[in-house]
């Protein structure tokens, strides 16, 4: 079976094409970063015209690289929500022309189910039932995978996710966008203790988060020293900043592994690639993890093709129209 995957929720534009359920034939990305950073975020309108500048082009180098026609696909996938309307209305509406005039099936994703299944993309052996992190720019949640396409939500954010808290402290610190990778990097050389951030709602009974207080306890920090005059040391603050969002994420983590007794966890999501964190997963006692490799923790076409095939191949064979849903969320029937 041959599906090609489309993934364009935000300001990527992926597209890859996946032979049977795991195998990548062949790839391609591009980010819309550059264009986006100069903004400090990413602009809507603006994600969505590049969208339609890239897709098509990638769509036919995935198709010349494998040497195959639309004809021949088994399936497509896109990914149907969340992310922005206008970034969806492209992927959506390109995947069910070329859907029509190929005479080849579709199958809409969430793009929350793609995440969870980047992990599994290089490794052969995780099953569910596992636990699933997923913390990206749009989302931290724990999801209980009991079998593919039966999900359950354990908890999420209260209000920022992680990444949306990275992103915004950096701008806050002077640093460009986005600011995950950024602040990954200057925490390197920061003290983790230098500061004394709070871990937010980190010794409560529930699987929940919440980052938007941290974000202000160091915007707090920042104007003490913009008032006193002094140079801020923004390694440390980097450092101290992403000791409490690892520390919140992972004594989740290690709450939902206790509430459930599965032991077998994985990760995905643009902060995913955080080394902090991973390197905090992989200490971690009491769980085994498995995280995807770093270039497919961020938004990509290989992990919507992945749940695509996977859900066509359980029969989910919806014969309604595929459409965009920005707010989609729930996964938990698939
Ligand atoms: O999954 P993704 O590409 O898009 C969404 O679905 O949101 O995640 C993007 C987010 C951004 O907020 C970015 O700052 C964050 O992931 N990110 C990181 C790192 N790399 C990307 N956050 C922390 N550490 C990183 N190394
Ligand atoms: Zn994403």
């Amino acid at each position: 079976m041959l599906t090609l995957g489309i993934e364009t929720s935000c300001d990527d534009t992926g597209v890859a094409i996946l032979r049977g359920e795991r195998e990548v034939l062949c790839e391609y990305l591009s980010s819309q970063i550059k264009d986006h950073s100069r903004f400090g975020g990413v602009i809507p309108e603006f994600a969505a015209r590049k969208h339609l500048e890239n897709l098509l082009p990638l769509v036919d180098a995935v198709l010349n690289e494998c040497h195959i026609s639309g004809q021949e696909l088994d399936l497509i996938a896109v990914t149907r929500g969340p992310g922005l309307m206008g970034s969806l209305i492209v992927g959506v509406m390109t995947a069910r022309a070329l859907s029509q005039s190929w005479g080849v099936p579709i199958v809409g994703v969430n793009h929350l189910e793609g995440h969870l299944f980047a992990p599994l993309v290089d490794a052969e052996d995780i099953e569910p039932p596992f636990l699933s992190l997923i913390v990206s720019g749009g989302h931290t949640e724990i999801i209980r995978a009991d079998a593919f396409g039966r999900y359950e939500l354990l908890g999420q954010t209260r209000d920022d996710a992680a990444g949306e808290a990275y992103d915004k402290v950096a701008r806050i610190l002077g640093l460009k966008y986005p600011g995950g990778p950024e602040i990954d990097r200057l925490a390197k050389t920061g003290n983790p203790q230098a500061f004394d951030f709070p871990v937010p709602l980190r010794n409560t009974d529930k699987v929940e988060f919440s980052f938007s207080g941290l974000k202000t306890a160091l915007i707090w920090q920042v104007r003490k020293f913009e008032a006193s005059g002094g140079d801020i040391p923004v390694n440390d603050l980097c450092a101290s900043f992403q000791r409490a969002v690892v520390d919140a994420l992972l004594a989740k983590m290690k709450l939902a592994v206790k509430m459930t007794g599965i032991r077998r966890v994985t990760a995905s999501g643009g902060v995913s690639a955080n080394s902090a964190l991973r390197e905090a997963l992989r200490r971690s006692e009491g769980f085994r993890v498995w995280l995807p490799s770093l270039g497919r923790c961020t938004d990509n076409a290989v992990m919507i093709a992945m749940a695509g095939a996977n859900s066509w191949l359980r029969g989910n064979r919806r014969s309604e129209e595929v459409l965009p849903d920005p707010s989609l969320h729930e996964f938990t029937q698939q």
